[in-house]
Formats: C-alpha cells, structure tokens, sequence
C-alpha cells in the first residue's frame, strides 16, 4: 500500500471548512495549489477549491456562499469590482481601491477586503530596491489590478503617477479616484500612443504592466519597449509565462519582474486573514514554483 506523505492533508470530512477563488475563467488559477499546500503544511482541515463564475452568476454566488457557510474566498478577474456592492462591509484598503480580492465570512457578514496592493508591494520589495518616495511610476491599464498598484504606490508616498490605458475613459475614473484618496500624489492620464509611452518610458523609473496583454500565447508586447534600461524596474503582472514585453526588458538589462511573487505575498496576506495564522510563505512559493 501507497504511504501517504506526512504533508498530505486531512481527508474532507464533517468539519473541513471550505474557502475557494470565483472567477471566470479560474481552471489556470495556481491559487488552489498555494492554498492547500499551506492547509497541509499548518495541518488544517480546510480545503480551497476553484469556483468557475460566470459575470451574471456572481450575485447567485455570493449569495451562496452565505447559504453554504464558506469561510472565505479569493476573487479575480473578471469580479473584483463587481462584488463590492454585493457585500456588507470593505476593509480601508478595499474602500480605497475600489476593488476586492479576499472575502472573509465572519458572524454572518461578508467583509471584502484587497491584498493585491501590499502583496504587490512585498514582491516589488523583496526583489528590488525600490523607494517609492524618490520613483515615478509609469501604469499600463485600468482595471482592477491597476488600482491595487496605484493606489499601493501612491500610500508608499510615491510622488507622481501616468496612467495610460486602451480605454482612456477608465483611466481617467482611475486617475479621478486617486487623486481623491492620495491628493499628494500628482497623478496624470497618458493617451494609449506609442509616442505618449516613449515619452512617459524616459520620465518614469517604474513601470507596471497591469493590462491583460500577454496572458495568451503569442500576444505581442502591450508597448513599444524602446528606451526601456538597465535604469528602469518593470513588473509585469502575467505570471506563468515569460511575456513579449518582460523578455524585451530583460534583453536590456532592466531589473524585472513577473506577476508570481505578487500572487504569493497577496495569498499569502488572504490565508492569514481566513486562518488568523501566520503564513506558510516557503511552502506556498514552493507550490507556485516561485524561483
Ligand atoms: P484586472 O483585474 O486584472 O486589472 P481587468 O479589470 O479586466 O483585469 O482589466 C484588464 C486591463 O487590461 C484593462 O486595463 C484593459 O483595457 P480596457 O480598459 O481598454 O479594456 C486591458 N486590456 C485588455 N486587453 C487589452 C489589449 N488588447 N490592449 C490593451 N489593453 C488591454
């Protein structure tokens, strides 16, 4: 018979309590993986399961998890903005956002919060030296990952920010919103033109790529990489697969990063705020292949 790895987890039982990740799609998500490592590892009888939500099923599935008793769940792309109303309170980080990545069910209230931006920041960190007081900040993008970085960026005390996006409408209600939360911060909208990004590459020492460009094989750089340098930090969010526009800056010697450790420091912040338990951090970098 087959030993079973001390590591393994508890079988689900009567008492496993269930946390899990809505999204739509969710069948790539590595978040499960993360999770149940760290479970296993704590020795807790929980369980985190991938939940596939379609944008018009997400108010059933909210509801849902009130009537079922989950614990708590992650939520990413395409909910992060559309649950906000559909649940009972935000943390100050999530009010600020306007976004919500972790939901914790507590005494029957559903409490949203977002770790997206401190995860964001503990990855930028724990790669790179990086001062957000004497930066300035180039984001691609306006979406719900955008306003995590913002206004992440912005609380460190960065003092200036361009935002360009495809849709410039979106930016502008981005740029709006910080500007409310952040009024030190001197934040612009940039109109999404190669001439605009060149401009903004040589003004800016960080730059973010927040968009959806890169996530599919084979999709082109978001921005003509040109003046990209070994002077310039770069994230790109996409994880699991080296992007067009990380490999360009990359060949120049700019200090990158992809979107993986940020998925680890921003789970690793949700598990302590369902577990109440310090993370596992090493075990779930470990479970995400995070080098
Ligand atoms: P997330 O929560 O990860 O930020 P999102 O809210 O769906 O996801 O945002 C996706 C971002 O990728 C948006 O800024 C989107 O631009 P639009 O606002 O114009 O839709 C951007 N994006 C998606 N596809 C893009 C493309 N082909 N070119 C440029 N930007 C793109």
């Amino acid at each position: 018979m087959a030993s079973v790895p001390a590591s393994a987890s508890p079988p689900v039982g009567g008492a496993t309590r269930v946390v899990g990740i809505l999204g739509d799609p969710v069948a790539h998500s590595r978040s499960p993986a993360m999770h149940n490592a760290a479970f296993a590892a704590l020795g807790l009888d929980w369980v985190y399961v991938p939940f596939h939500v379609l944008p018009a099923a997400l108010p059933d599935a909210v509801a849902g998890l009130r009537a079922l008793g989950v614990t708590g769940c992650n939520v990413t792309v395409p909910h992060k903005e559309a649950v906000v109303p559909l649940l009972d309170d935000l943390s100050p980080a999530a009010a600020a956002i306007g976004a919500v990545n972790t939901v914790v069910a507590a005494e029957g209230r559903l409490v949203g919060h977002n770790t997206d931006g401190e995860g964001f920041s503990r990855a930028l960190h724990e790669a790179h030296r990086f001062r957000a007081e004497r930066s300035r900040a180039l984001i691609l993008g306006a979406g719900g990952s955008a306003r995590a970085v913002g206004d992440q960026l912005a609380r460190e005390g960065i003092p200036a920010i361009r935002i360009s996006n495809r849709t410039e409408s979106k930016a502008r209600a981005l740029a709006d919103h910080l500007r409310r939360h952040h009024p030190d911060c001197e934040v612009k909208v940039l109109p999404w033109s190669p001439l605009d990004h060149r401009a903004a590459i040589n003004w800016a020492e960080l730059i973010v790529n927040t968009t959806r460009v890169g996530l599919a094989a084979g999709d082109p750089s978001p921005i003509d990489p040109n003046g990209i340098s070994p002077g310039h930090i770069v994230v790109d969010l996409v994880y699991g697969r080296e992007t067009a526009f990380l490999a360009a800056c990359r060949a120049v010697r700019a200090r990158c990063l992809d979107g993986l450790p940020m998925l680890l420091h921003q789970g690793a912040l949700a598990f302590t705020l369902w577990t109440g338990k310090e993370a596992p951090l090493e075990v779930m970098r470990a479970a995400l292949q995070v080098p």
